[in-house]
């Protein structure tokens, strides 16, 4: 059975067909219009989100299949373990995609469940978007995705971590532009900073000014994770880290004389990692970027299903 936990243990090859599968779909989206007929996919939320179930959700619709949104704190997850309350769900379901606090739980739900489990972002890894990400930078680079450059600037984090993970396996080069990753708090994962450490395809630099002129493509992502942005009670923390954190910043300086791409994974924070008159600059893909999480979400769907021997 095929979940999606962190891309660990997908190979490069399951990538390629993911995304190859994605850009069918999105260009025949007629050919598809039943493919997981009568599917039902679960998706379990113990975070906010806009995109990864707007997505999902559409994905599962224009596929013929059906989605069902279940709020944590309102089921009875909250109430009992998750390994009775996700076998029961595996019982009526055809897969399962969560987002949660705690990447641990993942791994209980993966351990209770009875159909394949989808990572839909945890402290740890975003993989969704990841897919997301290269589907999109294939869509504006000519030529071998290989040769392209990208350089993610700002925080290390969940999206950094994915996008290490999946441009170590395919061969594309990422320059994490950051400060020390002395501590990534809660992110921190030992097989990526191993990466970041050995890999051929993976470098890390402080210096964001010489990063950004020198790529084809660059990507920031929120400094404070969401679930403590519209906490009153971080005021201080994020006061302190714009304080830190503001030479990372994408704006009109960094890009002076660049021609490359700007992507956000969002939700966006104006004036903190990145300003607004970027946000919709003409280099920005931000837009299109986003949309496509709903065409990754059909080619990763596919690929869950086609192994689970649905199709
Ligand atoms: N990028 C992303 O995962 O968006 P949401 O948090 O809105 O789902």
């Amino acid at each position: 059975m095929r979940h999606l936990a962190n891309l660990k243990d997908l190979s490069g090859e399951d990538i390629q067909d993911i995304l190859a599968k994605a850009a069918e779909i999105k260009q025949n989206p007629g050919d598809f219009r039943t493919l997981l007929a009568h599917e039902s996919l679960a998706m379990i939320f113990q975070k906010t989100s806009t995109r990864t179930r707007i997505s999902f959700e559409v994905a599962m619709t224009e596929l013929g299949g059906h989605s069902i949104y279940i709020d944590w704190a309102t089921s009875n997850f909250v109430l009992s373990g998750i390994e009775y309350e996700t076998e029961y769900l595996s019982r009526n379901v055809s897969s399962i995609m969560a987002r949660l606090l705690h990447h641990s739980d993942l791994e209980k739900i993966i351990a209770g469940s009875q159909v394949p489990v989808i990572n839909g972002c945890c402290e740890r890894y975003h993989p969704c978007q990841a897919l997301t990400d290269i589907l999109t930078m294939q869509e504006h680079h000519d030529g071998d995705i290989r040769d392209a450059r990208l350089t993610y600037v700002g925080v290390q984090n969940n999206v950094s971590n994915s996008l290490c993970l999946i441009c170590d396996k395919l061969g594309i080069q990422l320059t994490l532009a950051t400060p020390e990753p002395d501590d990534n708090g809660e992110s921190q994962d030992a097989d990526v900073r191993e990466i970041i450490r050995t890999s051929a395809n993976v470098n890390h630099t402080t210096d964001v000014q010489a990063a950004a002129q020198d790529t084809d493509f660059i990507y920031t992502d929120t400094w404070i994770d969401m679930q403590y942005f519209i906490n009153p009670d971080s005021a201080d923390e994020k006061a302190a880290v714009m304080k830190r954190m503001l030479p990372y910043q994408i704006n009109r300086d960094l890009l002076e004389g660049s021609d490359c791409r700007i992507m956000h994974d969002m939700p966006i924070h104006d004036d903190y990692e990145i300003t607004a008159e970027m946000v919709r600059d003409p280099r920005s893909i931000i837009f299109p970027q986003a949309a496509n999480r709903l065409h990754a979400q059909k080619g990763l769907l596919w690929w869950i299903y086609q192994e689970a021997g649905n199709l």
